[in-house]
């Protein structure tokens, strides 16, 4: 399996994947019918960062998370097997193509009962959620020009100690100034930066898979 980062080659990434939770045959046919797709695989989260989501979201003890970026389904697989049972997770994307693999696993997983898919712009969906500090945790994995947009969306839909997960922001190492590419390399460094100095978050980057932003609610 090819590493989605950057910071690692093939053979230590093989060495992390065996020395962890195992990818169960669930996951494993997931992640080959997504690779079947064709270049729109490497939107899939690192398998890695998948166990990890779930170790987190069992340890936090959540019960109502919330998703923005369903794609295939592999990061909302994640979290939904680390709720526990009524757990939920809203789930939220703009394909019904993409969503429909994802849905079939979920069924597969045995797990299709604790995420609800809302199909439509997630900035919508967000705005149309009531205001109250209702989820856990949230991940945000989808178009990057509105991360910002997102964050301030689900700010106030977070409880205290809620956290925030953000994917990409190392952006395969061109957020480091003179390495941009293109503007959504930029809208992302101004993005870190902000949330860097952001006091109503305790803020961690780590470089796990393609970056990981991890934001805790104060
Ligand atoms: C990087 S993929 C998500 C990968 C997924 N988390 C996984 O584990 O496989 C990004 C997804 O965001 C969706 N997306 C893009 N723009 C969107 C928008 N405005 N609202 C909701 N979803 C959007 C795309 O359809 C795509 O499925």
């Amino acid at each position: 399996m090819t590493p989605k980062s950057f910071l690692l080659n093939d053979e230590v990434h093989s060495y992390l994947l065996d020395h962890s939770e195992p990818i169960d045959d669930v996951q494993r046919d997931l992640i080959e019918e997504t690779a079947a797709l064709g270049d729109v695989f490497s939107m899939q989260i690192a398998p890695e960062q998948g166990a990890f989501m779930t170790m987190l979201t069992r340890l936090m003890g959540v019960t109502s998370a919330i998703e923005i970026g369903t794609f295939t389904g592999y990061s909302a697989l994640a979290i939904a097997r680390g709720l526990p049972p009524g757990g939920r997770l809203l789930s939220c994307d703009v394909s019904p193509e993409w969503t429909n693999v994802a849905q079939r696993y979920w069924d597969r997983a045995g797990i299709a009962d604790r995420i609800e898919l809302r199909l439509g712009p997630a900035l919508e969906t967000l705005r149309a959620l009531p205001q109250d500090p209702a989820y856990d945790l949230a991940f945000i994995d989808a178009d990057k020009t509105e991360y910002s947009a997102y964050v301030e969306e689900l700010y106030p839909r977070m409880r205290t100690n809620g956290l925030i997960i953000i994917d990409n922001v190392l952006r395969d190492g061109q957020v480091i100034p003179g390495n941009e590419r293109n503007d959504e390399d930029r809208m992302i460094q101004a993005f870190n930066h902000a949330l860097a100095v952001d006091q109503r978050f305790e803020t961690v980057l780590l470089p796990l898979a393609d970056g990981l932003t991890f934001l805790r609610k104060r």
